[in-house]
This record gives C-alpha cells, structure tokens and sequence, in this order.
C-alpha cells in the first residue's frame, strides 16, 4: 500500500511495481487525484484518511509492505504544526498500524538534511526518521528510508515550475541562488525503492539519494531558461531581500514560497553517502535527460549539441572533435 501515490513519485512508483508484478493499492484522500492510475494494472486506489486509524485497520490487511510517500513543502497556517502533523504525527500512526495489522515491511521516504538547519520541514523529518528507527530498533516493523536531494522527472513540480515562471516572467529574482543542489532523477529514486522491497540486507538501512550533477540554484534556473531559448533576467537575491520575499509569500495563498523553504534553503541538498552506489544503480544527472522534455527549445539545443558532439554542425570537423 502506497501513502501518497497520487503525487509525483507516487504515480512512477505504482507504475514500476506494477510492472514488476505486485499488486499495489494507491491510498489516496481523494480519488479522483489518482485518476491517472486506475487504468494501470495491477494498481487500485482506495480512498479514505491516512490520519484516521479505524480505515487504516479496515485497509490495510492483505498488504505485505507500506510505503509512505507522504510529504509536504508548506504547512497551512504557521509555527510548524502542520509540518508536525503530516511527517511526524502521520508517521507514527502508519507505523503503528502496520505493527498492528502484521504488516512488517515499511518503506519511509524522508527529505536530505532530515533533522538539519532551522526549518519546520527538515526539523520535522528528522523527527519522523527517528519515529521509524525506533520501530526498526524495538523490532516492530523491517524498515528503510530513502533522503533524496530535490526530484526530477517529465512531469516534476520543481524544472516545471520554473520553466513555467521563466515563460510568464522577464525577471526572475531568486532567493538563495548559491544553495546547491543535486537533483536525482525520479526514476532512479523508484528503481532504488523497488530494488529494496524485498531485500532484507536494506532492512535498517538509511540510503541518500543524489542525481551525478550538482549545481547552485542560480546555475539550474539559467541552464533551464537556456534550454527553453528565452531571453530573461536571473537575479540572485542577498538573503535579507530573500528572506524578505519569503516573509511577503507566506501570506499568498497556497504559499509559493515560504520563509520556511528560505531555512531549508540554507542547508545544501548535497549527498554525504553514496546511496545509488550501495544499491548499484548508476543514476543519471540532470543535464541528461532533462532536455528532453523542457520544450521544443530544450529539444533543438540538445539536437545541436549531439550535432556538435558527432562533429556534423562544422564542415570538415571529425568526429572526435
Ligand atoms: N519531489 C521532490 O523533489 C522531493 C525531494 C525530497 C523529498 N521528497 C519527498 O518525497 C515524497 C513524495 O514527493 P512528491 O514530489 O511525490 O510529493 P507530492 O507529489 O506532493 O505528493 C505527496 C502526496 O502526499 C499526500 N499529501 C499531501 N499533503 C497531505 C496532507 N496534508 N495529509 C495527507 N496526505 C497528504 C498527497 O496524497 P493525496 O492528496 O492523494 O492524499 C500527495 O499525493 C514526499 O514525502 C516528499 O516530501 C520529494
């Protein structure tokens, strides 16, 4: 069973394991956020509240693993109590459920820099993490956590939205532009999950998931404006001017930006273990597989640069060029 399916990773994941065999039930508040799945097979979804105990013991029987994809970037009022209530509370109650209904295996998807800096979110992870350590370490449930950097993937809310504010927007100003990051592909994170369901030697185990590229926040939102050939300005932001910006966002309705996310901002999202390396996935970095879906403007520099790298674009230049 799969909390959290209808959402980005959610939808990648269902898919693989699906395809891999098992049946999966994608667990969803609303069903129609799931839509998109149902005609997968192999795959149902099965609506009701993740936080209500009385349908987690109804649902749950039958199921030999839970996954909990469950996770948010902004809470809706302030203080950290929503962050509190999605990854630290929810996690406890899953866990307990599973331990109640027999259900040993449970795979826990966290955040890189769980329990560092001063944000809500990460703070937060971290607490969740250690909710699910101590259900491994008083031999309740076999579990495993995942900390990838920032996600991405054809149908990301991370290059989208960015692409998406380049194409409206002449000036983009950006808070935190030297923060690093190195985005991982989503299907390495879903081949990563799928590669442990059933591997007792990852029981335990912690794995930090990074894409092979790193870059600062400034570099990526410029290489994907360039791949989108537009013309646009890029401004990094001093932190007072970002922290600012996160402050004036915190009250634009559904927060697009968040003082919060300026604090989670402040730690990089860099890989300290090499957790594709234990798995022995080689995964991809961004700058390889992205272009492809950043529109018509990303798919003709690409095609220029193949042009470039078989030595086609110059007369008289080999291939070795
Ligand atoms: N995407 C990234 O770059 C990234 C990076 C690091 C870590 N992560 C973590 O990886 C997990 C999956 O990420 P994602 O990008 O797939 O997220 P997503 O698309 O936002 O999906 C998250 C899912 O969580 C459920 N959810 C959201 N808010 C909830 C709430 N208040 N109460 C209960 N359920 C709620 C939603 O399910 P329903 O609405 O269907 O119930 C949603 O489908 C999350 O835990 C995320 O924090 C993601």
């Amino acid at each position: 069973m799969v909390f959290g399916g209808s959402g980005f990773v959610g939808g990648h994941l269902a898919r693989r394991l699906a395809r891999d065999g098992h049946e999966v039930t994608v667990a969803t508040r609303y069903a129609p956020a799931a839509r998109h799945l149902s005609v997968v097979p192999g795959v149902r979804i099965r609506q009701f509240s993740p936080f209500d105990s009385q349908s987690l013991d109804r649902e749950l029987p039958g199921h030999d693993a839970v996954v909990n994809l469950i996770g948010i970037l902004n809470e809706r009022g302030f203080g950290g109590h929503g962050f509190r209530r999605v990854h630290v509370e929810l996690v406890e109650s899953l866990a307990e459920a599973a331990h109640r209904q027999g259900i040993r295996r449970f795979l826990h998807m966290s955040a890189l820099n769980a329990g560092n800096g001063s944000s809500f979110y990460l703070q937060t992870r971290g607490e969740g993490e250690e909710l699910v350590r101590q259900a491994q370490n008083y031999g309740q449930l076999d579990t495993t956590m995942f900390r990838p950097s920032t996600i991405f993937g054809p149908d990301d809310s991370f290059l989208n939205r960015f692409a998406g504010l380049l194409k409206i927007s002449p000036v983009l100003p950006l808070a935190r532009p030297g923060a690093f990051f190195s985005p991982v592909f989503v299907g390495d994170v879903v081949e990563a999950m799928a590669r442990v369901l059933a591997d007792e030697s990852s029981y335990g185990k912690t794995y930090e998931l990074c894409g092979t590229e790193t870059w600062s926040l400034k570099e990526l939102v410029i290489w994907v404006r360039d791949q989108l050939g537009l013309k646009r300005l890029v401004i990094g932001l001093p932190d007072w001017a970002g922290r600012l910006q996160g402050r004036v966002f915190d009250f634009v309705p559904g927060k697009p930006f968040s003082s919060d996310n300026f604090n989670s901002l402040t730690v990089d999202s860099v890989c300290m273990q090499d957790g594709f390396g234990e798995l022995g996935i080689e995964p991809w970095g961004m700058s390889q597989l992205a272009p492809d879906w950043l529109g018509q403007g990303g798919k003709q520099v690409r095609y220029q640069d193949f042009r470039r790298r078989a030595g086609r674009n110059r007369p008289g230049a080999g291939a070795a060029d």
